[in-house]
């Protein structure tokens, strides 16, 4: 599994980790089986959020690391209802207690709402201080809240931005990529598969290039996507899968790395909209 640096912290974190959205519907023994096995073929990175399941997801990550947990980089994240100072101190409690383990990695705003940015840094510094999180990012935030997150917090702030990204969406590379490129900013892509039927058709133009690029390097056309997905620093991807197979069908793309040429290809049949795109409003 290909690594590289998480932003400004010092960490080294795999290209494709795991998303846990909607992780607790599954059948929790495979849904843990298949997180544990996404462990073992590298993929440590695993996202999940208070939001997920109203805690639910966390609990069934938690019970997938624990014996692990040195071994994970365990994100989750906190929402903006309750990103006041306190409310940020309170829900990070919270999801410590689900996932079993006494710190984060990495804590992220799920998104940006009423509270102050000020307010919700001011509770990831505290944390930060007493070891409850090592590191702290955003989610969905564009250019204008990632230079205000910076102007508060100063130089190698935050962390991450996690933000959708996939081959019908790539409104990112328009301003916010660069922005993070410039910035020393990890860009952690969700929703790679554009959440479920993200595929082209296969007998589409789009599809056909897809399916060439896959079958030249004897590997499947999600493998492709997802080594696209993660072609250059800054990016990583959290592909969700509820099933062992997913998982290691998703892992294997870890190791994939397509050529200038192919990406290329990719990139025409994917046009990015050059026009100037805000982050979807959630
Ligand atoms: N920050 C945010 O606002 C935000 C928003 C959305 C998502 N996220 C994060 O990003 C993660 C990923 O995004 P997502 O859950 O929206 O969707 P996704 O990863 O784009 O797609 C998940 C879907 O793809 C299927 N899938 C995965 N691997 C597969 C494989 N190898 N073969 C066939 N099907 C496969 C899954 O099926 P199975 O479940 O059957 O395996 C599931 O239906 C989330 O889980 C979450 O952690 C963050």
């Amino acid at each position: 599994m290909q690594k590289r640096h998480f932003g400004s912290s010092s960490r080294d974190v795999a290209v494709i980790g795991q998303g846990t959205w909607f992780i607790e519907e599954g059948e929790p023994s495979a849904t843990v089986a298949a997180l544990r096995r996404g462990l073992d073929l590298g993929m440590t990175h695993i996202d999940c959020a208070e939001l997920y399941g109203s805690g639910a997801a966390e609990e069934v990550v938690g019970e997938a690391i624990a014996g692990r947990r040195d071994g994970v980089f365990l994100v989750s994240k906190v929402l903006p209802n309750h990103a006041s100072r306190s409310g940020v101190i309170a829900a990070c409690e919270g999801s410590l207690t689900r996932l079993g383990t006494d710190h984060l990695d990495c804590y992220l705003l799920h998104w940006r709402g009423a509270y102050p940015l000020q307010e919700t840094i001011a509770g990831f510094e505290h944390l930060q201080a007493q070891g409850k999180i090592l590191s702290w990012g955003v989610s969905n935030f564009d250019v204008a809240d990632l230079e205000e997150v910076r102007r508060i917090a100063g130089t190698g702030h935050p962390v991450c931005n996690q933000v959708l990204y996939h081959l019908q969406e790539r409104a990112i590379e328009n301003a916010v990529l660069p922005w993070c490129e410039k910035h020393g900013v990890a860009v952690v892509g969700y929703s790679p598969f554009a959440h479920k039927d993200g595929l082209p058709n296969p007998r589409s133009t789009r599809g056909r290039v897809l399916a060439e690029i896959a079958a030249a390097h004897g590997v499947t056309v999600r493998q492709v996507v997802l080594a696209f997905l993660v072609r250059r620093p800054p990016l990583f991807t959290i592909p969700k899968a509820s099933g062992s197979e997913h998982t290691a069908e998703n892992a294997g793309a870890g190791e994939l790395r397509l050529s200038e040429g192919e990406v290329a290809r990719i990139d025409e049949a994917f046009p990015l909209d050059r026009r100037a795109r805000a982050l979807p409003t959630l």
